[in-house]
Order: C-alpha cells, then structure tokens, then sequence
C-alpha cells in the first residue's frame, strides 16, 4: 500500500483544501522531528564525568523546560481558551502532528498566533490503525525532551480536548514523568458538535458512549444497542459500516452527521445522502438520546 493509499483509506486525503496547510514554506522556523535530535543540545545535568575542578568551571545547566499539553479546540480559533492562547504565544517551541501528505490541521487552527521567531517542531504521524505509530512517537518525544532538557518550554497542539483520543496523551506517557507537565483542557470536537447542530446530547440519567468507528462491527453494534446517547468519531473509511449498523438498530432516523464542525467549510448533511467516499475523517455522528426533561 503506498503512503497515497493510506492516506485515502483514511478519508483524510478527501477534499485537501480547507483550514489543512503545509507546514513548510511559510517563512518560520520549522525543525522536521527526527533532524532535530542532532542539532538539540543534550542537558549536562546527565553528565557522568564529576571532579571539583571540572565542576566549579562548568556553567549551571539552565532549569529543565516545561511541557504543555495544549488543548486547541475543534476548529475556529475562537474558541482557543484564553490560557492556550496565552501559552501559545509565550513558549519558544511549538511542536505538533502533521500526517504524511504534510497536511496540518492543528497548526492551521493556531496559525494567525504563531510569531516567526517561535521554533517549529512537526511530528509525522501515520494516523493508521494497521501501522506502529511507536517509532513515530518515541522520536517525538525524544526531540521534545532535547529542548525541555535545554530550558525551553514546549507547547504541544492538540485539535479539540488533548486527553480525549488525543496524540498528545503519548507524548504525556512518554515525558510527564521526567518533565513538569501542564495539559491545557480544550473544547472537543464531540461536543462542540453537538451545540453546531443544535443537538441537546444527554438528560438526568442518560449515559453518553463515545466510540471509535474503527471499532469492529459486531463491538459497534453491541456498543450501540445499549447506548442513550452516542457519539462515532474516526469516521472516514469506516462511514459504510456505521451506517449499515445504524439503519440495523433503527437508528438512521436520529442519527445526525457533521464533517469539520466549527470550521469554515463545515458541513452538516443527511446521513442518507452522504457518499462514503467523501467521508473525510474530520467527520462524526452524533446520536442525541431520546428523552426529555421534566
Ligand atoms: C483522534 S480523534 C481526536 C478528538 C479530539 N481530541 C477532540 O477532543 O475533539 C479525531 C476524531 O475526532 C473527530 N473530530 C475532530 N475534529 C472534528 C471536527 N472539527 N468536526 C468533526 N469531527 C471532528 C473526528 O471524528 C476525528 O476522526
């Protein structure tokens, strides 16, 4: 399978245009993860050789970076938190995923923010289910903790809530233990969604699901059987089966679709209508419950 297919199988590489940008060619400073391991200086605190002399020449190592975990929200700029906004302007280094076609929508989100002098750290990622992305990660962490270790603070950008199917929260696992670690809370896509479409999601007692489409079908359809409320996020490729298993449980009918809500080329479409082909993964369906308050 070539990285084209992939990224088809994906349902990302369906209409390229939008808020997507690459993150190269615009004039910052771009270190691509992986280069950067040889350029980064590496923290002298973990320096083995000791002796008096040696020790009184040498400098102070800077104080250890801080990382963040930025929570950007959904789509449209404005609903950045204040304090995302704050630390976004304020650190030195900015890192986020990019997938293979160079398609970057996190910084998209966050770029009319980003100054030219801010150092810029890509994270390729493969966002495919059927390939490791263990490699991927360890070198992102590891250009990550080059620059924590060198005293610069790092914000991570996460699209929608970080700790809710996020890739920050492998970057988390991987340095929150060596680093001071903040994660900023974001809006997520999945209830932002819900207020664009104007869907109240849950009442009193319901129980709200959020799955992952990638699920297998027979995990979908058990999920689904028994859920109040439920939200399929990762759509793409995997719009098909959903809705066969939607149409199954008689769910077709409350069942409510939206691709890149929040984002200027949002759309909102029956579910009946859509074309699986043209279900990017920036799309979910949200199926409000059934009951009403008192
Ligand atoms: C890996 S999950 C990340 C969720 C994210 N952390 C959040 O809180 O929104 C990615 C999935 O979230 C959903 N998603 C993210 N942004 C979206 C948006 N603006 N509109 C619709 N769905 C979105 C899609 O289903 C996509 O496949």
């Amino acid at each position: 399978m070539t990285a084209i297919d992939r990224q088809k199988a994906e349902g990302m590489g369906q209409k390229a245009e939008g808020m997507e940008q690459k993150a190269e060619g615009r004039g910052q400073k771009v270190e691509e993860v992986g280069e950067a391991v040889q350029h980064s200086t590496l923290n002298p605190q973990h320096s083995t050789l000791s002796s008096p002399t040696l020790d009184a020449r040498r400098p102070t190592p800077p104080p250890l970076g801080k990382l963040y975990g930025l929570g950007i929200g959904p789509g449209d700029p404005e609903l950045l938190t204040l304090k995302a906004h704050r630390i976004l302007t304020s650190v030195p280094v900015i890192a986020y995923p990019t997938m293979e076609s160079g398609k970057v929508l996190a910084r998209a989100i966050v770029a009319d923010f980003i100054r030219p002098e801010q150092l810029e750290v890509p994270m390729p990622l493969p966002f495919s289910v059927e390939r490791s992305s263990q490699p991927h990660y360890d070198a992102a962490a590891e250009t990550i903790a080059q620059h924590l270790a060198a005293g610069r603070n790092v914000a991570v950008l996460c699209e929608g809530e970080p700790m809710l199917y996020g890739s920050f929260m492998y970057i988390f696992n991987r340095l929150a233990g060596r680093f001071d670690t903040e994660v900023v809370p974001g809006i997520s896509s999945t209830f932002a969604s819900a207020a664009m479409l104007g869907a109240p999601l849950t009442y009193r007692n319901d129980v709200l699901s959020i799955m992952p489409a990638t699920l297998d079908e027979a995990t979908l359809r058990d999920r689904l059987a028994v859920a109040d409320a439920a939200i399929i996020i990762k759509l793409g490729r995997h719009f098909a089966k959903v809705r066969t298993i939607l149409d199954e449980l008689g769910l077709l009918s409350r069942a409510l679709y939206i691709e890149r809500a929040t984002m200027p080329n949002q759309q909102i479409r029956p579910i009946t209508d859509m074309n699986p082909a043209d279900v990017p993964y920036w799309a979910l369906i949200l199926i409000p419950s059934q009951t009403r308050p008192q």
